[in-house]
């Protein structure tokens, strides 16, 4: 990317955002960092360098202007927006029928209604042949899975409001794509990892590849899905699992 070009990127303050964010200031990106975590936004910062072009801004992805707010902050920051990066999202082990009204209005709130206002919000900025927008979905919004039905069910609303803006939005040259990560490592997944022997069984034991997802691997999926590599790429689910959602690897068969 030669000429400056700025993204904005939602829950920049811990795990796959900071390393979205990290990853793009690194290339020279201006970014506008949004999470409600202040002290998360101040440690991307501190990690992204005093001489990288970053601003974080602090916010609940839910509330009613923070899309308008955020996207004119980016503006008056850094002159324009190039890409949206929907990041910000919540989950935890639930079936639907452990799952409470309230639990369930805020995963859609978080997870999917602000990745539709912000990216409501971002669209006027975007410019034909730069702008791209990414949602971050998740490998279970497209395969089945015990104990996920709430998060599970944003993640595919994520992926239906991904494909049928790219359908929107492509005619006008800016593109609209996903991201399903498998397990990566980070705060959201680190003590589950730790502790919970099912959710091993189930979602480590069957990646066929020797390590776990890393927030760099996705934030590099993130980085080109935006560049101009990925110039004809539209309404794409880009999995970043280590091939767990398309083999059947069982690691203790391939032991036997
Ligand atoms: N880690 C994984 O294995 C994995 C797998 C698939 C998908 N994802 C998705 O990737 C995204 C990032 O996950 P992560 O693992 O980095 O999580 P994380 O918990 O490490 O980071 C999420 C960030 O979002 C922020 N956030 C949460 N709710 C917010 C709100 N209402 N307003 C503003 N900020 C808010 C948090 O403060 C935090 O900084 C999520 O959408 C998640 O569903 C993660």
């Amino acid at each position: 990317m030669s000429e400056q070009r700025t993204a904005l990127v939602t829950g920049a303050g811990s795990g796959i955002g900071r390393a979205i964010t990290l990853r793009f200031v690194r290339e020279g990106v201006a970014v506008l960092a949004v999470d409600q975590n202040q002290a998360g936004l101040d440690e991307t910062a501190a990690l992204a360098g005093a001489d990288a072009k970053i601003a974080g801004f602090v916010a609940d992805v839910r509330g009613k202007e923070a899309p308008d707010a955020a996207v004119a902050e980016a503006v008056r920051r850094f002159g324009g927006l190039d890409f949206l990066i929907n990041n910000a999202g919540i989950g935890a082990a639930k079936s639907a029928a452990d799952t409470t009204d309230e639990d369930w209005d805020r995963y859609s709130d978080i997870n999917l209604r602000a990745v539709f206002r912000f990216s409501r919000a971002a669209l006027p900025h975007l410019k034909p042949g730069i702008g791209a927008i990414v949602n971050m979905a998740s490998v279970f919004g497209l395969f089945g899975h015990p104990n996920v039905a709430p998060y599970a069910a944003t993640k595919a609303g994520v992926v239906g409001l991904t494909i049928q803006m790219a359908a929107d939005c492509g005619p006008n040259g800016v593109r609209v794509n996903a991201i399903a990560p498998g397990v990566i490592e980070t705060p959201l997944t680190r003590a589950r990892i730790d502790t919970d022997q099912r959710f091993n069984a189930l979602n480590i034991d069957p990646i066929p590849f020797p390590r776990l997802g890393r927030p760099e691997d996705v934030a590099n999926a993130a980085f080109f899905l935006c560049s101009d590599q990925a110039s004809y790429i539209n309404g794409h689910v880009l999995a970043v699992d280590g091939g767990w959602s398309v083999t059947n690897y069982s690691r203790r068969g391939a032991a036997l």
